[in-house]
């Protein structure tokens, strides 16, 4: 960072002005307090709804930070990115897609829906994400598997904070019934690869939305796919290039739930919600940003989250296309 900023080469030149920006845009959100708290998890409708952290990382590791950007808050749904990128490596496409589609479901994040071929539609929505759970390190004990996402959530946010909040976990897991529907759903169409243990790999997709972040580290894992894999703080390979992209298109055609179409035609970025109220969005090559505010649409993301991309791209020129 020293020697770029001597020589002045930075991907984002005028970073202060940046900084203004989004501090503007920032103010602009407080007054938005549209929506509503997740309750379906009990512990979840426990969160104070006020609360706005937004940070951003340039992949060439200049950073800022606004608000509760030091509020610990669970990943949710920002699991499932990460854990298909998890199955790429782990088994290659052509293995992975046996199993999980990559076509929007145009559907609710949980719907009880398979495609043509039996199959979940694509990994960013529950049933493909319980899917690639499946798929991850599936020969190892748990408690090993858990170690293996944590350990890669670490790498990619890069001394970042990163926890596990259990009060979560286990709210979610008895709370679950839909979950466990879609998981005996996917059984009985066989769309599961041997000897998959149901129950474990339900436990398994709780115990990775159970995982703690905050805006900040979150910020460092999405600049991490903006820079192909390669945390920009530790120069740490996480995930290889064809990995990211594979991710980021799916991200961007299903990253939003059934407003990922609308989001790709006004927003035009790789990003990922949770029903924590957290996003997760990717300028490709430039920087990652996120936005964690708890209130939620009507279809799952984050009001304030998505009010604060529509005012990024009115200020930049970030739309991909
Ligand atoms: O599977 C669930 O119900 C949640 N733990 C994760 C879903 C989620 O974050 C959907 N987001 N909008």
């Amino acid at each position: 960072v020293v020697e770029k900023s001597i020589r002045g080469d930075f991907v984002i030149p005028d970073f202060a002005a940046l900084k203004a920006e989004v501090a503007a845009s920032y103010e602009g959100l407080k007054g938005v307090d549209a929506g509503h708290v997740a309750d379906y998890i009990p512990q979840l409708g426990r969160v104070d709804p006020e609360k706005l952290g937004v940070a951003l990382c340039t992949t060439d590791g200049q950073r800022y930070a606004l608000g509760d950007a030091d509020v610990m808050f669970c990943v949710q749904s920002i699991c499932k990115p990460i854990n298909y990128c998890l199955t790429l490596e782990e088994h290659g496409t052509e293995i992975v897609h046996r199993h999980v589609g990559r076509e929007p479901s145009g559907r609710g994040f949980n719907e009880l829906t398979l495609n043509g071929d039996g199959l979940p539609h694509n990994p960013m929505i529950n049933s493909g994400a319980i899917m690639c759970c499946s798929l991850v390190r599936p020969a190892w004990e748990m408690a090993d598997r858990f170690d293996h996402v944590a350990e890669t959530w670490r790498r990619l946010a890069g001394g970042g904070a990163v926890g596990f909040n259990n009060a979560v976990y286990l709210s979610e897991r008895r709370t679950a019934d839909r979950n466990f529907a879609l998981g005996y759903f996917m059984r009985e169409h066989r769309s599961f690869p041997d000897n998959t243990d149901l129950t474990e790999t339900l436990e398994f997709y709780f115990q990775c939305c159970s995982i703690e972040v905050d805006a900040r580290s979150l910020s460092i894992v999405a600049a991490s796919l903006a820079n192909g894999g390669v945390n920009p703080l530790t120069g740490d390979r996480v995930f290889s290039a064809d990995t990211v992209r594979k991710c980021l298109s799916l991200m961007s055609s299903c990253g939003m739930y059934d407003y990922s179409g609308e989001f790709a035609f006004t927003i035009g970025l790789p990003a990922k919600s949770g029903v924590s109220g957290g996003l997760m969005i990717v300028v490709p090559g430039v920087m990652g940003i996120c936005v964690w505010s708890p209130r939620l649409d009507a279809v799952g993301n984050s009001v304030r989250g998505v009010a604060f991309c529509k005012d990024l791209v009115n200020r930049f020129n970030f739309h991909v296309y």
